[in-house]
């Protein structure tokens, strides 16, 4: 039985493009599969702190001596890694904002990436990711289009997450794009509808 954790970003709480996308990959994958449960995270809508002190002393204080705030942090980014860990489908939805992911899914990965619960180090240079055995799933949309040479060369998004994700060992990542919409808005209708399309293919596939 899958468990389908569908993460939004977008600021966007209207007619946002990752959220339309994205809720449309999870209705048709639950309809293909559906025995799916679901569980949302809506990063923009139930935002996190950044990853601040209280985070910052859980690596270097004794439990004992934890502050109430730092037993907080620790217990939400606790939550956080359960809530992943249980989930076998990752749908991210994720806009660009100013070149790279939305600082509500920094704050996220910020939240997640804690040593000994979702990497480790194994040696001299060894660093091995300990979120595996998931699929996942970056729906991303960007005003201007970064498929050439030139754009990919501005592109803090997509390698960014292509590499945060592999290095917890979510290395099972397909990335669906919408693109150039505001760089080339006569086409837009055309790019979200191919959007669309590939959406369908990979969540009834
Ligand atoms: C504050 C802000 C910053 C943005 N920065 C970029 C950017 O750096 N590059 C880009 O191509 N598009 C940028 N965009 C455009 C969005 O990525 C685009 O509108 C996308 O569709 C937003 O996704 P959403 O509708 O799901 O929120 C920006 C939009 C906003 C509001």
């Amino acid at each position: 039985m899958p468990t389908l954790l569908h993460i939004h970003s977008s600021p966007n709480l209207g007619p946002s493009v990752t959220r339309s996308l994205s809720s449309r990959f999870v209705e048709r994958f639950s309809a293909s599969h559906p025995d799916t449960t679901v569980d949302v995270l809506d990063l923009a809508a139930d935002p996190l702190p950044h990853f601040g002190p209280a985070n910052m002393a859980a690596a270097m204080t004794p439990p004992e001596n934890f502050s109430e705030a730092t037993r907080v942090a620790v217990g939400r980014s606790a939550q956080l890694i359960d809530q992943i860990m249980r989930a076998n489908v990752i749908v991210l939805g994720v806009p660009m904002i100013n070149f790279t992911a939305p600082t509500q899914l920094k704050a996220w990965i910020d939240h997640i990436s804690i040593p000994q619960k979702t990497f480790r180090y194994t040696g001299p240079g060894k660093v091995e990711g300990l979120v595996v055995g998931k699929r996942v799933f970056l729906i991303a949309a960007s005003g201007m289009d970064y498929s050439t040479a030139q754009g990919k060369a501005f592109d803090f998004l997509e390698p960014m997450l292509r590499w945060q994700l592999g290095f917890l060992g979510m290395t099972d990542l397909t990335v669906i794009r919408a693109q150039g919409m505001r760089m080339f808005p006569e086409k837009a209708t055309d790019i979200m509808a191919a959007a669309e399309a590939e959406v369908d293919r990979l969540a009834l596939g």
